[in-house]
């Protein structure tokens, strides 16, 4: 059942910090500085030379932060929405294929994996659903272990993704690499012990409902990000749009000059992601946009400048930059709830969605 809350959807985002911890429970290595993943033992990943990500929605921008992550450890990885896989993408036996699929059964994913599978890839499954069609297809599976999802919108799976995708990234960078390719991972694996204190920090803030009533009635809603905050600025969107039925866009961070600043008026907020050191150049691009009069909604730690700027602030506990994003979504699904339960959306059940898309 709904354990006491008006919906799933709040009930899932609330039980994050338990999901979480069991994702991350017996996963780290003895020396707190190595994933420990029963199926993928040190060198599981040898000979990989390059990772393409495949997914659709949700489990699409969680493969964006795979990609970003692995990328930083200098491996060649791209990320694919499954039903643009077509023929033309180059993959060979030295191409290692990632599904993404909370799931394991939309048809646009399980048709790209099968697409690796004939070329000859070697291909993983990540997902929530033990005994799925994407398990029982790739040659291997890595389970997020979220437990079962039933809003449609997915909120503890994305989370639970980036965890695994996280650990994954660090094995298989490990193993492409002569030497960890990382500055500290011991940092990196302190962070992520401490990750489900961190959202349960968040989730006992009330800023994101203040926020709610205070840009209801927008004219549309934007979220920007670059790098890492990118995918979460996208998901920000993906997430708003599915349950509030409003205008909702997410860009990346520089891309805003180069057209959506057109759209922007004092009646748009901008979400702006910031969770790196290096993201000043993101407070420049905000600026540019609440010089003609946008609201500024800084998702952030509590001390970045990006807060100067901000007319609003949805504050994130300081943590390792490579998960921040996480904290920083955990704010915005809170967003999208509490400005759909406004509207007195269908939360759980928004129209013309499916919980798991069977048809390509
Ligand atoms: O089960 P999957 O992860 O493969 O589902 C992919 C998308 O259909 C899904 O993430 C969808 O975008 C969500 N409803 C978004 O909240």
């Amino acid at each position: 059942g709904k354990g006491g809350y008006d919906h799933y959807m709040r009930k899932e985002i609330e039980t994050q910090h338990v999901s979480l911890a069991n994702g991350i429970k017996g996963r780290v290595g003895p020396d707190g500085r190595e994933p420990d993943l029963d199926d993928f033992p040190p060198g599981a990943f040898e000979g990989v030379e390059r990772v393409q990500f495949v997914a659709c929605g949700t489990s699409f921008h969680a493969a964006k932060y795979g990609t970003q992550l692995l990328n930083k450890a200098g491996v060649a990885a791209q990320a694919f929405r499954a039903s643009e896989y077509d023929d033309a993408i180059p993959v060979d036996r030295e191409t290692l294929v990632v599904a993404v699929t909370q799931s394991g059964e939309t048809a646009d994913t399980l048709a790209a994996l099968d697409r690796a599978t004939k070329a000859g890839a070697r291909t993983v499954a990540v997902t929530n659903v033990m005994g799925s069609s994407a398990a029982r297809e790739a040659d291997d599976a890595l389970f997020i272990r979220a437990g079962p999802e039933i809003g449609v919108a997915a909120t503890k799976t994305f989370s639970s993704q980036v965890v695994s995708l996280s650990l994954l990234a660090h094995r298989v960078s490990a193993d492409a690499a002569d030497e960890s390719p990382w500055d500290d991972p011991a940092a990196f694996y302190d962070a992520l012990e401490r990750l489900p204190d961190h959202v349960e920090r968040v989730l006992g803030r009330e800023d994101a409902a203040g926020v709610a009533d205070d840009y209801l009635g927008s004219d549309a809603f934007f979220f920007i990000g670059r790098g890492l905050a990118y995918p979460v600025a996208i998901e920000g969107a993906l997430k708003f749009k599915e349950i509030t039925y409003e205008h909702a866009e997410g860009f990346a961070a520089g891309e805003l000059k180069h057209g959506p600043l057109a759209l922007v008026t004092p009646r748009t907020p901008v979400f702006t992601v910031v969770t790196g050191d290096d993201d000043e150049t993101t407070v420049t691009n905000a600026r540019e946009a609440q010089t003609r009069g946008a609201p500024i909604v800084a998702v952030s730690p509590p001390d970045h400048t990006v807060t100067d700027a901000a007319d609003a602030h949805l504050p994130i506990p300081d943590t390792h930059p490579d998960i921040a994003g996480l904290l920083a979504n955990v704010q915005l699904q809170l967003l999208s709830y509490h400005t759909a339960d406004r509207l007195g959306r269908a939360i759980d059940k928004p129209r013309n969605l499916a919980k798991s898309v069977t048809v390509e």
